[in-house]
């Protein structure tokens, strides 16, 4: 395809919030185009620019044009020669496969578990399946705005325990966490509403899968505030759903967003996505 450089403009999604970004090759943009990507990602939450075509080296030089990159706590499904590519992927070689598969399904918002965690995620779309396997990002400094007064009051300052340790143990057929892997990810505590560092907008900040503890609270008690909250931030009128094609970059912003995977036919599809993140800073 025919690829507009050094002329960007900025499109609505199809969705309540976040911005498509027209006629940029990412992996070969000026400063100044750059400039353009980067304030449009971060006022819009979630950042569209599709018709892309990224080696792994491209791909990680426009990502660690946002700043430095986080390292992945499962170093084991990086693109061999890059630990900072994560591969999200049902293809097989040799028997093997070369990827994760479904890792993102369920509300989450990424490594809520570490004591600083990522400012944003890049997805590449390599393969995509015709169907299904959208990735549905929910607006949570919109759904926070949207919550009734009383809600409000009683959420501000509350503590959230998140766990890896939690979530790992969860997941089917992982291997257990190296003695170094539990090490690094002790539990961490961070605000249940957090604020955007860029302009002060007050966000809800949870995920489904790594909550362990809320403060004050029973373990019922917050598991049910968790999924009360997380059903209150994922409907429709806050989520934006990309619909994927090879060649898309979408980027989300981990401090004001929650995010899921979506299932697809694995059996007659393949999907192979490279991930990766940039580094944030502690939640306040
Ligand atoms: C993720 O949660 O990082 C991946 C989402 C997806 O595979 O669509």
């Amino acid at each position: 395809m025919d690829t507009v450089i050094d002329r960007p403009t900025l499109h609505r999604l199809d969705g309540p919030f976040g911005v498509e970004v027209r006629g940029v090759a990412v992996g070969d943009c000026s400063d100044d185009v750059f400039a353009f990507v980067d304030d449009a990602f971060q006022h819009h939450g979630a950042l569209v620019i599709r018709g892309q075509q990224l080696d792994p080296g491209q791909l990680h030089r426009f990502a660690a044009r946002f700043g430095p990159l986080e390292a992945h706590t499962l170093q084991q499904y990086t693109l061999p020669g890059d630990p900072f590519i994560y591969v999200l992927s049902n293809i097989e070689v040799d028997g093997r496969p070369i990827g994760v598969h479904n890792e993102g399904i369920g509300w989450h918002t990424d490594l809520t578990y570490k004591r600083r965690p990522p400012m944003s995620t890049i997805l590449y779309g390599l393969v995509c399946p015709p169907e299904g396997s959208d990735t549905l990002v929910a607006d949570t400094c919109a759904a926070y705005e949207a919550l009734p007064a009383a809600d409000k009051a009683a959420l501000d300052g509350v503590k959230v325990l998140h766990s890896f340790q939690m979530l790992h143990d969860s997941r089917v057929g992982r291997a257990p966490l190296t003695p170094e892997q539990k090490a690094a990810t002790p539990d961490v505590w961070h605000p249940l509403v957090r604020r955007h560092p860029r302009d002060g907008r007050k966000a809800l900040y949870l995920g489904t899968g790594t909550v362990k503890a809320v403060e004050g609270m029973t373990q019922e008690e917050a598991r049910r505030l968790v999924f009360r909250l997380v059903d209150f931030a994922t409907q429709e009128r806050f989520v934006y759903r990309h619909k994927w094609q090879a060649g898309d970059v979408l980027m989300w912003d981990n401090r004001c967003t929650l995010h899921t995977g979506t299932l697809f036919d694995d059996v007659r599809y393949k999907r192979h996505i490279h991930r990766l993140m940039m580094q944030g800073t502690e939640p306040v």
